[in-house]
């Protein structure tokens, strides 16, 4: 197979951000916060740290060789790194699922993204200063989202033209390519993402007992409420469950996104150090910012038993009705607000243009179309796409997407490309791929994680996810009536998208083949 010269990351440091921006995102300081705090707190650390030595960063390690060995071949997704893999006629279709699971992900995390700008601006102007309580700044998100009609929004209007300028500014950023694109961008929101974290937290520490009433309610019970460990949960399968799902989905693994960025590597740049660094950064990231804001400053507010509700109703009662609250109380609120929807969008901007990558690498590499012919197209199917996500919020579209690509999609192309890669590939090859130009020696322990536990972890995920999860969603067992036609109009969506890169990648396949003979 030929080698195949393509563009490369301007620099070290730009690419670390940028696949460290890539992890980064909505999962950190939302999704994480309100999983740790609903799966028995400290306990949840337990399997969540487990799940990233096992399961995280050898996944890392191997999407990061994955990629950039397929970038060697030309090939910036997982169809065509799959096909250099695996010498199967099936390879390149499995390898679907790389594109899938980001392009799904992208189409419902696009428009979460989108309310983080909305509310960025809504803090900086005071627009919900006056929602003092849950009930109220609950109407107002459910209004912003066109899911009631109350008195702070009339129509989805202002939802939608924050959605239309965070799909512009994706794509735009998408559209000056890779360096002066998605690396510029990495340059610029990563070091403003942590600096306006690490002020948010230090206000978050420094809130003493807001209120004199309630000396129990402070940040320093909001941090035990997250991190005291309620061992008995660890019996319970699902905490296993939820924190493996966590690694991944903050990790960005089993999208294939690791590998489209991957692939613009050369052949001896350093992955065992730089996969590391980028997989340690994303866990501070999270852990020690993203545990430290939004659990803690609730708890100072609202007390144990409110918070708890809060993260029971899920990661937008946290992000978008409880801070906000909070804002409306402290000093200098529109400012701290403005920062975290900031932060957050940021967050999520460098996340979304990752999971735009795989398509748009696709689009390149096997139908030889330009960069901006591949982004236009994109931005136009994602568009399209995104309208039911929009208009059927409250009939469980997005919910639906978020299991079958955010969840168990996941799992499945992990499960899936750590058995190509360690089985079908080969693990000594692996082994050496992983290595290549190592700026860091990794424990040779490692070859045999890869080989054995990874995969068997995975297996026992899946399994697990099928029984308990799969199962009861995919008969909608616990599902209001009201909602199954749009749960049925979610999963066609998701099966004609993968039929659309079924078809794509074997008509790709067919023309490089019959250019190469002809
Ligand atoms: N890894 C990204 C996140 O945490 C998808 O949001």
């Amino acid at each position: 197979m030929a080698l195949v010269r393509r563009e490369h990351w301007g620099s070290r440091i730009g690419l670390i951000l940028a696949v460290a921006g890539n992890a980064v995102g909505l999962g950190n300081f939302l999704r994480f916060p309100v999983k740790a705090a609903q799966n028995g707190g400290g306990a949840f650390m337990i399997p969540y740290f487990i799940a990233f030595i096992l399961l995280g960063i050898p996944l890392m390690w191997a999407e990061w060789a994955i990629g950039r060995h397929g970038g060697k071949y030309g090939h910036g997704s997982a169809p065509g790194m799959f096909d250099v893999l695996w010498k199967s006629k099936l390879a390149k279709y499995v390898g679907a699922l790389g594109i899938w699971v980001s392009l799904v992900i992208l189409i419902y995390y696009c428009y979460i993204e989108s309310w983080t700008l909305g509310y960025s601006v809504f803090s900086a102007v005071g627009l919900y200063f006056n929602e003092t309580t849950f009930d109220s700044m609950k109407s107002f998100l459910l209004s912003y989202q066109g899911l009631t009609r109350g008195d702070h929004f009339t129509s989805i209007l202002p939802a939608y033209f924050f959605l239309l300028v965070t799909l512009g500014l994706n794509f735009w950023v998408l559209g000056r390519g890779l360096t002066a694109g998605i690396e510029k961008l990495a340059k610029i929101a990563m070091p403003l993402l942590f600096l306006f974290a690490v002020v948010l937290v230090v206000r978050v520490f420094t809130l003493g007992t807001p209120d004199p009433a309630h000396p129990d309610w402070n940040v320093w019970n909001g941090l035990a409420f997250i991190w005291n460990p309620n061992f008995s949960k660890l019996k319970d399968a699902s905490i296993w469950l939820a924190a493996a799902g966590q690694i991944f989905f903050t990790l960005s693994l089993g999208q294939g996104t690791i590998h489209a960025y991957a692939s613009y590597l050369r052949e001896k740049d350093d992955i065992a150090l730089s996969g590391l660094a980028t997989a340690a950064t994303n866990e501070f990231a999270e852990v020690i910012l993203g545990g430290s804001i939004a659990i803690p400053v609730a708890v100072a507010f609202f007390g144990l038993t409110a918070t708890q509700e809060i993260a029971t109703g899920g990661a937008f009662n946290l992000g978008f009705v409880s801070m906000p609250i909070i804002f409306t109380k402290i000093p200098g609120g529109p400012l701290f607000g403005t920062l975290w929807f900031l932060l957050l969008f940021f967050a999520g901007i460098t996340s979304s243009v990752a999971m735009a990558q795989p398509v748009i690498s696709f689009l390149r590499d096997e139908f030889g179309m330009s960069h901006k012919k591949a982004t236009w197209t994109l931005a136009f199917g994602t568009f399209l796409c995104i309208q039911p996500v929009v208009f059927f919020l409250g009939r469980g579209f997005l919910d639906e997407m978020d299991f079958w690509a955010g969840t168990f999609g996941l799992a499945a192309f992990a499960l899936i490309e750590i058995l190509i890669f360690a089985w079908v590939f080969g693990i000594d090859k692996a082994w050496s791929e992983i290595t290549k130009g190592a700026e860091l020696k990794i424990p040779i322990v490692f070859k045999y994680i890869i080989k054995y536990v990874t995969p068997a972890y995975l297996l026992f995920i899946f399994i697990m996810w099928m029984i308990q999860e799969a199962v009861p969603t995919l008969a909608m067992t616990h599902v209001d009536p009201a909602k199954v036609p749009f749960i049925h109009g979610s999963r066609l969506l998701m099966t004609l998208i993968l039929i659309v890169l079924l078809v794509l990648i074997g008509v790709a396949w067919k023309r490089n083949r019959s250019a190469k003979n002809g």
